[in-house]
């Protein structure tokens, strides 16, 4: 494999929750930009998986009457059925209660413990199950964590990271990294919070047992949050860093996480990795949180919903167009039915799809069903060519940020472009007056339509495929490299079929 690597992770997930939609934004998000890159000549390692120690593992494990590592072994299969479900192109699915990942997470342990970084103390504090995080008394609201979970008084003995120790150096490192923490807001977030004051980190618990035994002291377990973000370097070998995958994919690219786990990210791990003598990840990107039609997601307000009912609803591509085209990479925004609708039937059926539909029909029924031979062309064909060719340099820009919303915004212009372009040139009344000219025209917009359908494939794969297999374009020629491919004409094309059905909702009952 050649190519300049590029490693990208999903944050591992819970799996105590089931699969719901919040999961499979971050996955589609991060799957969209894996298969962009791969598409874009890099060598990707994707990573995806399940965080199964803790506090709030062992207590739904116990609610259901199973062992923990039997829940685990069972639940962590829906998180492998969401990430096939959504299409989500994963290299690696990585399992916290693997046997490689409880050796990375003691290496990493005892690599801090060796450079004095670790000191055994007792802790007297807050903490809440759900969110597996440690809060300051200053930090509650009316008792509760700011994220409204409960909290409960511990006081155990337990290890301490001196994360206080990092609070100077971590202000440099952000400072002489201005791109580690993305996007903006969230890293005047984290600034303030370092500069506001850092205490030693507990690293350890002692009052239950379903975690990473702390090496030379089984009686502790290690803190979820230390062993699960060890997870991003287990599955590069550590503690091999003379393993190949550990040079070529270390430091990671970009870690996608949502808005709640940035401090986690961009605090505790940056210092974990600094203090371990280990390099720190290039980028963080936090993005927003879903609400559902207005409302916050949650089994009580019975409004939760699951990918599978997404996914059956609507079609996997919709989907994944609607999450990443409906706000902007970082923003909250809302789900709702009528906004689902409207871009299925919008953007993808009426713009696009159509777009496709009419020009190969007219293709299969005027032109033999062959790619027609163009003759000269003239400025308007020039123009709708060149923003096709434009845009490959556009999008790798937006997708450096990420800003998917915007990369979807300047491809479907060019979709706007090609049915102006249609619309104008008729190619349908050129049939008896000048079939060379509607053969010319026909032919560029069905190069523009290849270059869509070749750049549109990280995003609506599977629609994104059945349009090149209709264009007869092999699956040798669909990376951004084959881009300069032009069509050739003489072709022989398959029976157009739509790509993008419209949504029809169903009747109300009598
Ligand atoms: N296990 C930790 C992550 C450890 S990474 C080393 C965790 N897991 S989680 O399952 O609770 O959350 C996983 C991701 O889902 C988070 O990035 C979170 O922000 C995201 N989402 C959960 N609900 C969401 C919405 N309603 N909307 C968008 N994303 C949401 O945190």
């Amino acid at each position: 494999m050649a190519g300049e690597p590029f490693y990208i992770t999903t944050p591992i997930y819970y799996v105590n929750d089931s699969p719901h939609l919040g999961h499979a934004y971050t996955s589609v998000a991060c799957d969209a930009l894996a298969r962009f890159m791969r598409l874009d000549g890099r060598q990707v390692l994707f990573l995806t998986g399940t965080d199964e120690h803790g506090q709030k593992v062992a207590k739904s494990a116990r609610d259901s009457g199973v062992e923990p590592q039997a829940f685990c072994d069972r639940v962590a299969q829906n998180f492998r059925d969401m990430t096939k479900l959504m299409n989500v192109s994963n290299d690696v699915f990585i399992r916290t209660t693997e046997e490689r990942h409880t050796k990375a997470s003691q290496a990493l342990w005892t690599a801090l413990e060796k450079r004095g970084e670790i000191y055994l103390g007792r802790f007297k504090g807050w903490y809440s199950v759900r969110d597996e995080a440690f809060y300051e008394e200053s930090e509650l609201v009316a008792g509760k964590a700011p994220t409204g979970a409960d909290v409960e008084w511990v006081e155990e003995e337990n290890y301490f990271f001196k994360l206080a120790a990092w609070q100077d150096r971590l202000l440099a490192y952000y400072d002489a990294h201005p791109d580690f923490i993305a996007p903006k807001s969230r890293r005047n977030e984290v600034v303030s919070f370092v500069k506001g004051g850092l205490k030693d980190l507990s690293i350890s618990r002692t009052s239950f047992e379903w975690g990473v035994p702390v090496p030379g002291n089984p009686k502790h377990v290690m803190y979820v949050w230390l062993d699960a973000l060890t997870n991003y370097i287990t599955a590069l070998d550590y503690p091999d860093t003379s393993s190949k995958l550990y040079r070529t994919f270390w430091p990671a690219d970009l870690h996608v996480v949502g808005k709640d786990i940035v401090r986690f990210h961009c605090v505790y791990w940056p210092a974990f990795l600094l203090a371990a003598g280990l390099e720190v990840p290039k980028r963080v990107f936090a993005h927003g949180w879903w609400t559902v039609e207005g409302q916050k997601m949650s089994k009580s307000l019975g409004n939760f919903i699951t990918p599978k009912q997404l996914v059956d609803q609507y079609g996997v591509d919709p989907v994944r167009y609607f999450m990443l085209r409906e706000l902007p990479f970082g923003s909250d925004g809302d789900f709702s039915h009528r906004a689902m609708v409207g871009r299925t039937n919008g953007d993808l059926a009426n713009d696009f799809g159509n777009l496709a539909q009419r020009v190969l029909t007219q293709i299969n029924r005027n032109c033999d069903a062959r790619v027609p031979q163009p003759g000269a062309l003239v400025p308007a064909d020039e123009t709708l060519l060149a923003a096709a060719r434009d845009l490959l340099p556009k999008l790798r820009e937006e997708l450096a940020e990420p800003a998917f919303h915007r990369a979807l915004e300047t491809l479907w212009r060019v979709v706007g472009d090609a049915n102006r372009y249609v619309d104008e040139q008729a190619p349908w009344a050129l049939k008896k007056t000048d079939p060379a000219r509607m053969a010319t025209v026909l032919y560029v917009l069905a190069e523009t339509i290849r270059h869509l359908a070749l750049l549109a494939q990280p995003v609506v794969p599977e629609a994104a495929g059945k349009l090149l297999d209709q264009l007869a374009v092999g699956p040798d020629r669909r990376d951004f490299a084959a881009l300069r491919h032009a069509l050739k004409p003489g072709t022989q094309l398959p029976k157009p079929e739509g790509i993008f059905p419209r949504f029809v909702e169903a009747a109300a009952p009598a």
